[in-house]
Order: C-alpha cells, then structure tokens, then sequence
C-alpha cells in the first residue's frame, strides 16, 4: 500500500479533518448543503391537500436518488404520476425495475401523507398500460392514519458501517411482519460475501460504474446545484476534496487511489452488518414492483421507528450480464423457484446519518 492511500484510509478511520488551518476549518463548516435539503423541512407545510401530501411523497427512497416522479394536478382533486423516463438508468437497472420500485414507495408515502388529512386515494395503476402514467388517483373523504408515518423525517438509507450487535429479538419479530429477515450467522455470513462480491462486479465493470460515476455530486456547489445522484458531500468529504484526494477523474480510474480507498470503505462498510431484509414477489410486473415499492418503504419506516438502521443492497439483483452468475445465486439462497427478489437490504445498529437531497417539489409538477 502506497503512503498517500495509508494517509487516505488513516484520514477515513479516524475522521481527521486534513486541511486543518483556521480559514479551511471556517470554510468546512459551511459546506452543508442547506439548499438541497430544504424540502426535508418544507414538507407538510402547503395548504392544498394534494401538494401537501406530495410533499412528504418526494421524501421517498429510490434508486441513486434520480426522483423520477413527476406530477400533475387535474380539477380539484385529481393526481396523475408520471414517470420522467429522461432519468432512467439503463446500465444498473436496464427493465427500470428498480425506479419502478421507487415510484412504488412514492405512492405509499403519498397514501399515508393524505391519509393523515383524513383523505383516502383512488388509485388506479398504468391506466393507460406500461408506456404510460404510472398512477391515476383521485382524493376522496377517508383514509386512516398510519404509525409509520411518524418516521418519515428520520428514515435515511444508512451506508456505514453497523454495530457489532445482533438485532433485538423484539424488534427482529416485529419487522418478520413487514419482510423476511435474514438473522442467522450462517446466512448473514453467506449474504456478506454474496454483496461484497457484488459490489466488487459493479465497480469493475466500467459501463456500469461510469453511470453511477456520471451521477456524483461532488461538494456543496455541485449538490445545490444537482440535488438527485451520489451525493459526496460534507465537511469530512469536503476537507478530501480540498486535499485533492477525492475527484470525478479519481473515481472512474479503478487504479487511483481515491477510487481503491473508496471501494475498501465499502467493503468494509458491507461487512459491518448484523442482519438482512428481503422483499421478493411472485410474479414480476410494473404492479408487482409498485406493491414491493410499498412493502420496502413500509419495513423502512418501521425499522427506523425501532432505532434500525437500513441500506438497500442492490448489486445482486441487477438485470445486466455480467451480474448473471451472483444474480441467480442470490435467487437461489432468497426466492422460491420463479420468484423475484426485488430488495435486499442490510440491517443493523448505525450512526446517525444527515438526510439526503430532493429536488424541491415545485419543479416536479407537470403542467397540463
Ligand atoms: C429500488 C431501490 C434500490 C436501491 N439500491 C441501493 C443500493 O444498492 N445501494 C444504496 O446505497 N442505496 C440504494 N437505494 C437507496 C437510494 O440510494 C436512496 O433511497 C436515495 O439515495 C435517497 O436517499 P434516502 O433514502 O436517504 O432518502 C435504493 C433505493 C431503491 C428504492
């Protein structure tokens, strides 16, 4: 190991800030990305039931943060969701199964959002088939408050690394009624090296990565500017940026480096984990991956509300070929013959994490 990668991973391990002068210090502290997190505390504050109740739907969980939810307004009550096909991501998730996914957790937070103003939604999938809307809804009197709405402000998806601790027994059999878990040291063991290999086939296969590459945000101005993506942001990723140590060039060359530190934080962060979550479905149509689109944003806020902190894992499960081999391994240890897994996910004890940014809600509406 060369001395700028020791340097590299001793900075990590040990949060050192490295640009420590005064005026590099001042400068850090400023680099929260307050613009792109602003939805986070304007959600709920909008009069009109449907804005209000998309407000919170924004804050929902979807692959690489593209957002792809678009809405429009129709009469007095009516909601159509679009999904804007300009965000697709054709390497990772070639059949937009995973952003259908997360178009499934939007519509679930937009149900328990109205809900919560004593609305219920009349909700018609695709009306117009695959091609076109993803939902047609209509708000009429109803609608039951769900607890797991209390945790929308504090679910975030938690990459680091876990607690060496097993999940509680209590809190283990609570969510056995949102999703499989997966707690037993031989299967935990066998799901580590089943993700970290993963991984390893994502970062090294170059049409694959260079998408996730395309959609880093590096730094405050990037993320302000882009609030969707990998967002790498923060003080700490800051003081690596202002070193020099973490760039876009950096991350696309497998033998920088930044790219290996990077991808040994990740792995590591991949070990650290106590206990997995699965969400499979019998069949695999849009509507089968909205309904585990509901299922993962539920088993996430119910995880959160029991202290829990969630990642979804989803190299695995990804339809392009050289994910062939691990892809059906992973169908074999987690589905039934002719079963999709749609989400794996780690689960465990983590630190506390910032939220992610969103686009504000505003510039997601359509306009008839
Ligand atoms: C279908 C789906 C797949 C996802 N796969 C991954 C993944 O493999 N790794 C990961 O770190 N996050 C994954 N995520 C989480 C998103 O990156 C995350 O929801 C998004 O960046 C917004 O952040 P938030 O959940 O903290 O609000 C996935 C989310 C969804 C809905």
């Amino acid at each position: 190991m060369s001395f700028s990668r020791r340097k590299f991973i001793s900075l990590v391990g040990g949060g050192v800030v490295l640009a420590a002068t005064a005026s590099a210090a001042g400068f850090l502290t400023t680099r929260r990305p307050d613009q792109a997190l602003v939805p986070w505390s304007t959600a709920g504050a909008y009069d009109e039931p449907r804005m209000r109740a998309l407000s919170y739907a924004i804050l929902a969980p979807n692959p690489h943060n593209r957002q792809p939810w678009v809405a429009e307004l129709l009469g007095e009550d009516r909601l159509v969701i679009y999904r804007d096909k300009t965000r697709n991501l054709p390497e990772s998730d070639p059949f937009d199964r995973q952003l259908t996914i997360g178009m499934g957790c939007f519509l679930e937070l937009l149900r328990m959002a109205a809900a919560e103003d004593g609305h219920a939604l009349d909700t018609t999938l695709f009306p117009e088939g695959e091609g076109g809307p993803v939902a047609e809804l209509r708000f009429v009197a109803g609608g039951v408050a769900d607890p797991l709405f209390a945790h929308v402000f504090d679910r975030h998806t938690n990459r680091r690394a876990y607690e060496d601790r097993a999940v509680d027994a209590d809190a283990l059999a609570k969510l056995k009624g949102f999703a499989t878990i997966k707690n037993d040291p031989s299967d935990v063991r066998a799901l580590r090296v089943l993700t970290r290999e993963a991984m390893a086939i994502e970062m090294t296969t170059h049409h694959v990565y260079e998408e996730s590459v395309d959609l880093m945000r590096f730094g405050k101005s990037e993320i302000e500017a882009n609030p969707d993506g990998i967002s790498l942001g923060g003080p700490f990723l800051e003081s690596l940026m202002l070193a020099g140590l973490l760039n876009r060039e950096d991350q696309s060359d497998q033998n920088s480096e930044s790219f290996k530190s990077g991808f040994d934080m990740m792995q590591d962060a991949l070990e650290a984990t106590p206990a997995y979550a699965v969400v499979t479905s019998k069949g695999n149509a849009r509507v089968d991956q909205i309904a585990a689109g509901r299922d993962w944003i539920r088993l996430h806020l119910a995880a959160t509300g029991l202290g829990l902190a969630m990642q979804p894992v989803s190299q695995a499960l990804q339809e392009y070929p050289e994910m062939g081999k691990l892809y059906t391994q992973n169908h074999e240890m987690l589905a039934s013959p002719g079963e999709t897994v749609q989400m794996l996910g780690r689960l465990g004890y983590g630190p506390a994490i910032s939220p992610s940014p969103r686009w504000p809600l505003e510039t997601r509406l359509a306009h008839a």
